[in-house]
């Protein structure tokens, strides 16, 4: 079975409860379940740290063999980190970038991304559902 790992950054654990009106009302265990339901045919995990050297770890783990591609939505790290976008050039495993919101359209520092050169896509402003997005690209639907 194919696998696939959804990397989630910093605040993004208090989805649901955080700028509901932003990031929508529901948690992303209860929308991964969801998410799951509708791949049968691949393993879908998920990783979520507010630390960014444990993603950069966790980036490295997963970087090098048994993963079709790693979803990932660094939150604000995007904007800010060297080091993540280093990370994912270093490593082979295709990474799509998500964003829950559209970051074009919100505050000019959230529209500049360090990693999104280094990715495969982008995909932003669907709502959690950028997620299921960036799922059927890697498996090329
Ligand atoms: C976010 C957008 C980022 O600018 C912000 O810092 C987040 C969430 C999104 O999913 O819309 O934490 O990545």
């Amino acid at each position: 079975m194919d696998k696939i790992i959804i990397i989630n950054g910093p605040n993004l654990n208090l989805l649901g409860l955080r700028e509901p009106a932003i990031y929508g009302g529901q948690s992303f265990e209860n929308y991964l379940k969801n998410l799951q339901s509708s791949f049968p045919e691949l393993t879908l995990e998920y990783f979520q740290s507010n630390h960014e050297g444990v993603l950069i770890d966790k980036l490295h783990e997963v970087g090098f063999e048994g993963y079709k591609g790693i979803v990932m939505n660094a939150g604000a790290f995007t904007h800010t980190s060297l080091a993540i976008a280093d990370a994912i050039a270093a490593i082979q495993t295709p990474v799509i970038e998500v964003h829950i919101s559209n970051v074009h359209a919100r505050e000019s520092f959230r529209q500049h991304s360090y990693m999104a050169a280094n990715c495969k896509g982008v995909i932003s402003g669907f709502g959690l559902e950028s997620y299921r997005l960036a799922v059927l690209a890697l498996i090329g639907n």
